[in-house]
């Protein structure tokens, strides 16, 4: 009887090694770009055994479909079709979750990164540096031909990051990045996922601190597709930081489920105002508008920016305004019931107040994350 045993290890020592690294490509809308990357990294990559992994959000213009029929003629080529589901930085976790590779990369797909200086950024890590960045702003590195606004806009979350992260970087906003799998693998159960900042989110996870080294490149133009980090990436980044740095003791959601709460009761005076001091509407009827404006206008943003991963459309944004309705009615009910119990207890009248909302708030956030925004 054979040695099962000795058979699998001299199997294994025959073959030449396993992959060195595995290059992720998160992707959305990107169908003219597939054939394009891969062909830039295969004359990027040439003495390197790597694969391309790309993490597509079911793209309604039929990326998934390029990628398969461009994987079928190239076995380094992979595909994780997600369904349900949007984020660029959860797409890069999935993607180098996926990898046996030594090392991981990510990259973005529309050819903005330049691909060229991967080899360099592996050696660096391969040398000693615990992650490799392809930065834009060393000497050496440029924006392209970015305009005014975008690059102060870029300036100004550096900044940021800078203050809130303590974390010394060129260019924290890159999305261009590789590492070991070994050293991704230490962080990754304390990522928090959100918004588009998957760098950050691992330099700022990672302790200690990890030894970095900045590969400089000139951010490309696109040339096919659009981009899709639109203003509300602004937002994610926010929540980001604000997750980091507080993100333990409460959930970034309910910071911003109770931000878009503060904005309704704004809204609400403005809605009061108008149909009581301008329209002349009885305070009743007024009180009554306001409280229905403000609450359609909690669910619209909170459907925007709060739960954008999980926003809801068409006829399903109306059913969601339903549920959202009545469950924060209910929650309203429980925020008078409670400071009407405290103030009859005793209770100064802001604290008996304050509790109220506490309560009606979380109740509110709690149910419509169970069941408008269910996962
Ligand atoms: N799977 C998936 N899901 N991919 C996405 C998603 C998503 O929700 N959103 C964007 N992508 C993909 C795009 O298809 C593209 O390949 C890459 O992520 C970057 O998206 P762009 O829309 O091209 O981003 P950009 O050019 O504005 O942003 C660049 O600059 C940022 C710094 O300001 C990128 O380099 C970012 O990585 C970088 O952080
Ligand atoms: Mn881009």
């Amino acid at each position: 009887m054979p040695d099962l045993q000795e058979n699998v290890i001299s199997n294994h020592s025959t073959t030449s090694g396993g992959l060195e690294l595995t290059v992720v490509i998160p992707v959305f809308n990107e169908v003219d770009n597939v054939e394009r990357m891969v062909a830039a990294l295969d004359a990027a990559l040439l003495d390197i055994k790597w694969e391309a992994v790309f993490v597509d959000d079911d793209s309604p213009d039929g990326t998934a479909n390029k990628i398969t029929d461009v994987a079928k003629v190239d076995p380094r080529v992979r595909l994780i079709h997600r369904v349900g589901r949007r984020g660029l930085s959860s797409a890069a976790i999935e993607g180098m979750m996926s990898s046996t590779a030594e090392y991981v990369a990510v990259i973005d797909g529309d050819l903005q990164h330049d691909e060229r200086i991967l080899p360099e950024m592996l050696q660096s890590v391969r040398e000693g540096a615990d992650i490799a960045i392809g930065t834009r702003y060393v000497e050496g590195g440029s924006t392209g031909d970015w305009d005014e606004t975008r690059e102060r806009i870029s300036r100004f979350a550096t900044w940021v990051s800078h203050k809130m992260t303590r974390v010394e970087l060129n260019d924290p906003m890159s999305g261009f990045f590789l590492l070991g799998r070994e050293t991704f693998l230490l962080v990754v159960h304390d990522l928090s996922g959100l918004g588009f900042k998957i760098l950050l989110d691992i330099l700022t996870t990672a302790k200690p601190a990890l030894k970095i080294a900045e590969v400089p490149y000139t951010f490309r133009e696109r040339e096919e597709g659009e981009s899709k980090l639109d203003t509300s990436a602004a937002w994610d980044f926010s929540m980001l930081l604000i997750d980091k740095n507080i993100g333990k003791l409460i959930p970034v959601r309910f910071v911003s489920f109770a931000f878009v709460g503060g904005l309704g009761v704004f809204v609400h005076f403005l809605a009061l105002t108008a149909m009581f001091q301008m329209v002349g509407k009885s305070f009743l009827w007024a009180q009554t508008t306001a409280m229905i404006t403000s609450m359609v206008f909690n669910y619209w943003l909170n459907n925007l920016l709060t739960y954008r991963d999980r926003r809801r459309t068409g006829m399903r944004w109306i059913t969601g305004l339903i549920s959202f309705v009545v469950i924060c009615s209910l929650g309203g009910a429980a925020n008078v019931g409670v400071a009407n119990f405290l103030y009859g207890e005793q209770t100064h009248w802001v604290l008996s107040a304050l509790a109220g909302i506490l309560v009606g708030a979380v109740w509110n956030y709690a149910a419509t994350s169970l069941y408008t925004w269910r996962n």
